[in-house]
């Protein structure tokens, strides 16, 4: 059988330092971070020759030596050596078994936080839901309700110790919820990161759930509309969705972020947004911060999942093809949040592994959480590295999803709606 990556099978005994070696075992039955690595010294080759397998797969043009011929490597594994397990030897095989442990536990723990921001997120946006609901009835009862609510989340925000995970989210919501519900978090993120005390903050977060509610008088068959289908009078009418969310709310008592939120998210730094073309200072900061973060969700979860960018094309066109557009402390603040790969990116390690960055502790923008492509592995069962953990393998790039293999792709593909979400629990 061919073997991709000019990948070739010997037997363990051939192996010496130096050689690049990929392990096909599942990762929980060994105790190496990673499945594929150079063997650094004596004692992984003596754990690798001891995991009890017929074979294993190197790859010559990584490797700094050459297998040892059959026959010799043979002749040297039928020299016995003590018939007795040395007390060295069994303190190793010791120290092998406890390694792995830690390492499993720690994969679970790993798994568990992003597990619980899950929940914690679903939590939320069910909350959310259930006091949108009675927006038109008892807006100043709902508002109340959601202010509490984003007052509660802002918390988390920036902390420092916090780690910030990617999430699949389940299509049970309607894809405008979850839009609302990424804006908010991301809106929150930027106005802690940009310096706003925590109340300023929460009343800029809900701007952020609230900022499409005048959507409702637009009609779901303009909205869903792309930008250049419309006709000129649907655009127009498109187009007044900021002025006829806030009218929804006037007279209802709420900090004034709220406000200027909706009316003004598609106001942009250059004079180039709608509706009133307001530019620069005239720009309030609940505004410039909503707008952000709207235009940075809608980027990497637009109507048709597939054309969303990666988080990192996104960043970039933020900052090449719509500078000016933006308050650059925003971007700044909004770079901060995400890291420097944010989760959602794709990944090539430089072990030559490929992944996808999963979470990121705020104290470590170049070392992620990343989940680990491995063909042999179930897709539930992903290895997790924490890269803040592993000194021996770090990002050597972000890639496109059309730069790696298609199965590696496929099996990492997050491609259900991306959403970010806090934890302040140190994992
Ligand atoms: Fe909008």
């Amino acid at each position: 059988m061919n073997l991709p990556n000019g990948l070739q099978r010997i037997h363990p005994s051939q192996l010496s330092v130096g050689i690049y070696v990929v392990l096909t075992e599942h990762w929980m039955r060994h105790p190496f971070l990673f499945s594929s690595f150079v063997i650094a010294n004596e004692k992984d080759l003596r754990t690798i020759q001891e995991l009890g397998v017929d074979s294993v797969l190197y790859r010559p043009d990584k490797s700094k030596a050459a297998p040892l011929p059959a026959s010799l490597a043979a002749a040297a594994v039928a020299v016995p050596e003590a018939s007795v397990e040395s007390a060295e030897h069994q303190a190793l095989r010791q120290a092998q078994e406890a390694a792995k442990r830690v390492r499993i536990e720690r994969v679970q723990a790993l798994r568990k936080a992003v597990a619980d921001a899950e929940k914690h997120y679903e939590k939320v946006s069910d909350a959310a839901k259930s006091s949108l609901t009675r927006l038109h009835a008892a807006p100043a009862e709902s508002t109340t309700e959601l202010l509490a609510l984003t007052e509660e989340l802002v918390k988390d925000f920036g902390a420092d110790g916090s780690t910030l995970h990617l999430l699949g989210v389940s299509k049970r919501d309607a894809a405008a919820h979850n839009h609302a519900m990424g804006v908010m978090v991301l809106a929150g993120m930027i106005a802690r990161g940009i310096g706003m005390a925590e109340a300023d903050a929460a009343a800029v977060a809900l701007g952020g759930l609230l900022h499409d509610i005048g959507r409702v008088k637009v009609g779901e068959s303009i909205w869903k509309r792309k930008e250049g289908e419309m006709t000129a009078p649907e655009a127009s009418k498109f187009k007044m969705h900021p002025a006829w969310g806030e009218e929804m709310l006037r007279g209802v008592p709420l900090p004034r972020q709220v406000h200027e939120a909706i009316l003004m998210h598609h106001e942009r730094m250059d004079g180039s947004g709608y509706l009133s073309g307001l530019r620069g200072d005239a720009l309030p900061l609940a505004a410039r911060v909503v707008g952000l973060a709207d235009r940075y969700e809608a980027l990497i979860n637009p109507f048709s999942l597939a054309a969303g960018l990666q988080p990192y094309q996104a960043l970039a066109k933020l900052y090449s093809e719509e500078q000016g557009k933006f308050d650059p402390s925003c971007l700044k603040a909004l770079i901060a949040a995400l890291g420097v790969y944010p989760p959602g990116t794709f990944v090539e390690l430089t072990n030559g592994q490929w992944g996808i960055v999963t979470s990121f502790d705020r104290g470590l923008p170049t070392r992620p959480t990343v989940a680990l492509y491995d063909p042999d592995v179930p897709r539930a069962e992903a290895l997790l590295v924490n890269l803040g953990e592993a000194e021996e393998v770090s990002i050597a790039r972000a890639v496109l999803p059309t730069a790696m293999p298609q199965a590696a792709f496929d099996y990492l593909s997050p491609r259900r709606r991306m959403a970010y979400f806090p934890s302040s629990r140190p994992t």
